[in-house]
């Protein structure tokens, strides 16, 4: 099987992610000042639906295409998603891909069938064109809908109103030059005024399951819907730090209880 260029789907992913999340850009520079100019990214996430072209083992099928497969599952109830993880079969430095999927049969008939809506769009559009990233396969969602899917699953009204992008890239803190652990890296960004996500604690995880994360609050940006502008919150910028498992080698899965919280960045309130 021929293999794309991993490098320039995530150059792709990190500039359009960047237009929408400034935080990170100016993270990114404070970083670099201190003369750490390779950062490495821990992994990114895409939010999806169950249904259609783009559900979860669709869009696997498109990694893939970047040398990626599956390494691990999860199932977070509360939030009523199932996600995967993907790695590189090769490049170690390359981030993983964690995917989510909202599982719709779990929602109001309302938010079924007005996601479904987007979905056969989506299905028209990369039947045509095929299935890319960064893209949002649909056309723009009016206020009002985002607000009615935001009284039920602030996912669901992120993803109507983004599509799939990156909703935030990681921080490997293990591949950071001189900030050794997680601790150092959330007072550094308190230092210079970012916020950090608190649902949970402001660090998610611990060493006995191999993982902490930490997450500034997603930016809010003047988006356009149908309709015209309004600001919303769109992505954050996360921080991972791994820790080996018995076996002596570093953890590479996700942590569901964690993860649960992490979601939170992007919470409209
Ligand atoms: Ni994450």
């Amino acid at each position: 099987m021929s293999t794309q260029n991993h490098k320039a789907l995530f150059d792709a992913l990190w500039n359009d992610y960047l237009a929408i999340t400034p935080d990170a850009e100016a993270i990114h520079k404070e970083f670099k000042a201190l003369g750490d100019d390779t950062i490495i990214n821990d992994h990114i996430a895409l939010r999806t639906f169950n249904e259609g072209s783009i559900n979860l083992e669709n869009i696997g099928k498109h990694l893939e295409q970047f040398g990626y497969y599956a390494a691990g599952e999860y199932h977070f109830e509360e939030k009523k998603l199932y996600a995967k993880h993907f790695q590189h079969e090769s490049d170690e430095d390359a981030p993983k891909i964690f995917v989510s999927e909202l599982l719709l049969e779990e929602f109001s008939a309302e938010l079924q069938m007005f996601c479904r809506g987007l979905i056969a769009e989506a299905n028209w559009n990369i039947r045509k064109d095929g299935l890319t990233l960064p893209s949002r396969p649909w056309g723009k969602i009016t206020r009002e809908a985002y607000e009615r899917l935001l009284e039920e699953s602030e996912y669901a009204a992120w993803l109507a109103a983004f599509g799939l992008r990156a909703n935030h890239f990681t921080v490997s803190v293990n591949k950071l030059r001189d900030m050794k652990n997680i601790e150092t890296v959330n007072q550094f960004l308190k230092d210079k005024g970012f916020e950090l996500n608190t649902s949970g604690g402001e660090i998610k995880g611990n060493e006995d399951v191999c993982l902490k994360q930490s997450a500034t609050m997603a930016n809010i940006v003047d988006w356009e819907f149908n309709g015209g502008k309004h600001p919303i919150r769109s992505c954050f910028y996360e921080f991972a730090e791994r820790f080996a498992m018995d076996n002596g080698e570093l953890y590479q899965g996700f942590v569901a209880a964690s993860a649960d919280k992490i979601f939170e960045s992007t919470n409209a309130a």
